[in-house]
């Protein structure tokens, strides 16, 4: 195997050493003969497109399955770990993309599940829930986070798990730290506690393995990029050495052509009915009353940062929760949603933040989960035939570049980001009249984001009404035509097409 020289070439041994990794499922070769070196006191970016193989790479190495050949040194001991308890005990310690706590056990129980402190003497001891309870606050404590940690982890937002994750993963003293896209739901501050953190433990010799979409926080934090595509090796390289466009044309395998279209201001001619209105629509405790009216073949973009009340707003207009004050209006005509099932009907549709919780049905099939919404609309009357379905299953997976073996095969299989693409076909199958996309990125790939933007501008052309919602607020400023902010749960103001993404954040800041 060839490596790109960089500093450690003389260091004989890598803390970590993975070679001719390969695995295979039924039908897909995820991974063929990969090979990856983590050296002490480094953070080491795992980068690749959605599909790539970065997360069953992590698997293999925690082992959460076995791998059909290769061979794995920790410290130049052979490893085998079948499971990722073994793989911890190992000192191997790790966060997984789709974070696997238990929402129904405490902030703190979820901390420490499987090695509650205890106290007392041998042969009598008890679970010291104090000692838990304070421990948990410090670790918490490490990342900013202080919350009640004898409180539910499923009362707390997906952001807040995702911190309780990492703390977990922090807890326990390990040697390897990996962390497969921690920072997808977390806001510029938590990342930059999180970035602090690791920064603290590879200064005391961590190895840490971290994989994200964000190419901004690789050059932030990483010594080293490994590049996987298709499941095989590109490259290893030092991140000083290999700038954004090199990386991704690694990633790719080709340049990326620039990104293209920017929505434009877009005129509302007089006298035009908004396809959706809200007039002072609020619901106590959630979102202030607000007004905001959508048009056809319009792209009207939230700006605003975690908890400004963008997801509450979503929720609102598709009657996911309901309002206590105001009206809101489909085609000038007032309308009250009980249930998404009232919004679907009247044309509306919305691809939610949680894929996990509120999206895929994992164990259905790609073909089944695309279907879903669509099937809910024409009712119980009238069924899609299997062929009804494959038709459409097939026809967004080739326009969004849904990576899968097959649309037969469960969803729950599917790298993380191209879950999240088939989410968004699920919602498109329906061609709504109003669209409200909530972090329809998250997740996915640089190549694959440029696409679903320009997706995105294709759909309002075409005269579907978008509320869009991303935390990244380049892609705001790119695909709105108008632009409403968010602060504190309120709106506080429209911006036009074309503004910057510093007036948005000037805004948000104005007299807070
Ligand atoms: N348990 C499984 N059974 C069948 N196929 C699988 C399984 N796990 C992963 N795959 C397939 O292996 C390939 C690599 O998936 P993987 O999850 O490793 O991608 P990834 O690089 O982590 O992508 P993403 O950025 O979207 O998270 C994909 O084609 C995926 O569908
Ligand atoms: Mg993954």
């Amino acid at each position: 195997m060839v490596y790109r020289e960089h500093p450690h070439d003389d260091c004989p041994q890598p803390l970590l050493r993975l070679s001719g990794v390969s695995k295979q499922f039924s039908g897909v070769r995820a991974l063929h003969d990969v090979g990856l070196r983590l050296f002490p006191g480094e953070v080491h970016a795992l980068m690749g497109q959605n599909g790539a193989g970065k997360s069953t790479l992590i698997k293999v190495l925690t082992g959460v399955f076995p791998a059909d050949g290769g061979e794995m040194l920790l410290g130049g001991q052979a490893i085998a770990p079948a499971s990722p308890q073994d793989a911890q005990a190992l000192g191997i310690s790790t966060v997984y993309q789709e974070v696997n706590l238990c929402p129904n056990l405490s902030v703190a129980e979820n901390i420490f599940a499987g090695r509650y402190p205890r106290k007392g003497p041998i042969g009598a001891w008890r679970i010291d829930w104090a000692g838990m309870n304070r421990q948990a606050e410090e670790w918490l404590a490490k990342l900013n986070i202080r919350i009640d940690v004898t409180r539910r982890l499923d009362s707390y937002a997906v952001a807040v798990q995702q911190m309780v994750a990492i703390a977990r993963a922090l807890s326990v003293s390990a040697k390897v730290l990996i962390l497969d896209e921690p920072t997808s739901s977390l806001d510029e501050d938590e990342v930059a506690r999180l970035f602090d953190v690791l920064r603290r433990l590879r200064g005391e010799g961590m190895a840490i393995l971290f994989v994200t979409h964000f190419l901004e926080q690789v050059y932030a934090i990483s010594d080293r990029i490994t590049v996987l595509r298709n499941g095989e090796l590109v490259g290893e390289y030092q991140a000083a050495m290999l700038g954004p466009t090199a990386l991704i044309t690694a990633m790719v395998g080709r340049e990326l052509a620039a990104s293209q279209g920017q929505a434009q201001a877009r005129p509302v001619p007089a006298g035009a009915v908004p396809v959706l209105e809200m007039k002072g629509l609020g619901e106590r405790g959630q979102l202030q009353p607000v007004d905001l009216s959508v048009h056809a073949g319009e792209v009207v973009g939230l700006g605003g940062l975690l908890g400004s009340g963008r997801t509450e707003l979503a929720r609102l207009l598709f009657g996911l929760s309901s309002a206590d004050s105001g009206e809101l209006r489909v085609d000038g005509q007032a309308v009250a949603f009980k249930t998404p099932a009232d919004a679907v009907r009247h044309g509306l549709g919305l691809c939610p933040e949680e894929r996990k919780a509120d999206g895929i049905v994992a164990e259905l099939s790609v073909r089944e989960n695309i279907a879903l919404a669509l099937q809910a609309r024409h009712g119980m009357g009238k069924f899609l035939s299997r062929e009804q379905q494959a038709e459409l299953a097939e026809r967004y997976v080739k326009r969004l570049g849904i990576k899968t073996a097959s649309i037969d095969t469960p969803i729950g299989l599917l790298s993380g980001g191209n879950q999240q693409k088939a989410m968004l076909a699920r919602w498109l199958a329906t061609e709504p009249r109003l669209l409200v996309l909530d972090e329809p990125t998250r997740g996915i790939d640089v190549a694959a984001k440029q696409e679903i933007m320009d997706e995105i501008l294709a759909l309002a052309e075409g005269g579907m009404a978008v509320v869009f919602i991303s935390s990244e607020m380049s892609e705001v400023v790119r695909v709105s035509n108008r632009i409403a902010v968010l602060r504190d749960r309120r709106k506080v103001g429209e911006l036009p097409a074309g503004s910057s993404e510093q007036a948005v954040y000037h805004l948000i800041a104005a007299d807070a």
